[in-house]
């Protein structure tokens, strides 16, 4: 599998009232061709921000300060906004929280999926209809020529995923990022779109994927591959296999452990103390006023993201020592 996207060093700074928030502060990600990635962490670790960062969608007060978003080879932080424009839509979709917000509520949906895939592809108005139709039944519509007549709140908000949904894959880009796209659904809901994301992997619709969630478990039915971000950066990387079996930083291992249906835990079980105020972050590794294992160093330096074993990730200075954890 060829590599489609390579995130090197990714930082991204909002330069605010209170300071700079140091939302990204060196984050390296790669998806390979074909390939499903999981980012997951919890609130505020940066997963948003490092999917709009890929995107290029970062508004002032926000700004990309540094590193590489190599995709298809080129990075996308080098080129002009105008060929940016081409790669948005086209190369690179993205799907949202709140399908119904990120829906024109003026427009119907007719109006919309047939723009979008006008604006991608070059085909008629009559072609487009064609495709549009064809798209709302593989997303798993019933009746897509009445949803077309539709406005955005006359849905239900997994209806209007999926139609969110039809209309990312519509131009068949190589890379979509779902930026937790089930969170505002119920949970019953929740488990069809995820069955629906599995089957129009399987049907080779999407082809490759950035999966953003703050639920391991969702992740694992899902994804091949998962990073763990925490305070800005990925603090490791693996198969989804490798994470639940053999985790290597303390933050991942916690995060196991608050998974109640693994059963560790018989309560569930919470990570003690807050995530990182990323204006004033915690010196050396930003997890050690939490980690059960924190040592002297891990307060005064920043532990390097490396290579531990055949493409395991990890940035943690006792994660290849094993009487440490
Ligand atoms: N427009 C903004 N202005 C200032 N700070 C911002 C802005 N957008 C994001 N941030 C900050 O960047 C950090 C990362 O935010 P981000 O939205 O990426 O978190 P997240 O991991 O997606 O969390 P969640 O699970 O809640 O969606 C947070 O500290 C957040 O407050
Ligand atoms: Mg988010």
């Amino acid at each position: 599998m060829e590599k489609l996207l390579d995130v090197r060093d990714l930082r991204t700074y909002f330069y605010t009232y209170r300071g700079v928030v140091k939302a990204l502060n060196g984050v390296y990600l790669t998806i390979k061709d074909g390939e499903v990635v999981g980012l997951v962490g919890e609130t505020g670790s940066g997963k948003s921000v490092t999917a709009r960062s890929i995107m290029r969608l970062i508004d002032p007060p926000g700004r990309i300060v540094g590193g590489n978003v190599f995709f298809e080879g080129r990075d996308l932080l080098k080129l002009s906004d105008r060929e940016m424009t081409k790669i948005r839509g086209r190369k690179i979709s993205m799907i949202f929280q709140e399908p119904i917000i990120a829906l024109n509520p003026v427009l119907t949906i007719r109006t919309q999926i047939i723009e979008t895939i006008m604006a991608n592809r070059d085909v008629s108005v009559n072609e487009a209809e064609e495709i549009a139709l064809e798209l709302l039944e593989a997303v798993g519509l019933p009746n897509p020529k009445m949803i077309m007549k539709r406005y955005p709140f006359e849905l239900s908000g997994g209806m209007a995923q999926r139609v969110f949904i039809a209309m990312a894959i519509s131009a068949n880009p190589r890379l979509l990022i779902a930026d937790e796209p089930t969170s505002s659904l119920d949970v019953t809901i929740q488990a069809q779109i995820l069955d629906l994301l599995n089957r129009l992997m399987e049907e080779g619709r999407i082809s490759s994927m950035l999966y953003i969630t703050h639920d391991l478990g969702v992740a694992a039915e899902l994804c091949h591959r998962i990073a763990v971000m925490y305070g800005g950066r990925v603090i490791e990387f693996a198969s989804t296999e490798e994470i639940f079996k053999e985790p290597l930083h303390p933050y991942t291992r916690s995060l196991l452990k608050a998974i109640p249906r693994l059963g560790y835990y018989d309560e569930l079980y919470t990570i003690p103390g807050r995530v990182p105020d990323l204006v004033n972050p915690p010196s050396g590794c930003m997890f050690h006023p939490r980690c059960p294992y924190m040592k002297d160093v891990c307060k005064k330096e920043i532990p390097e993201y490396v290579e531990i074993d055949n493409s395991h990730y990890v940035a943690c200075h006792f994660a290849g020592v094993k009487d440490v954890r």
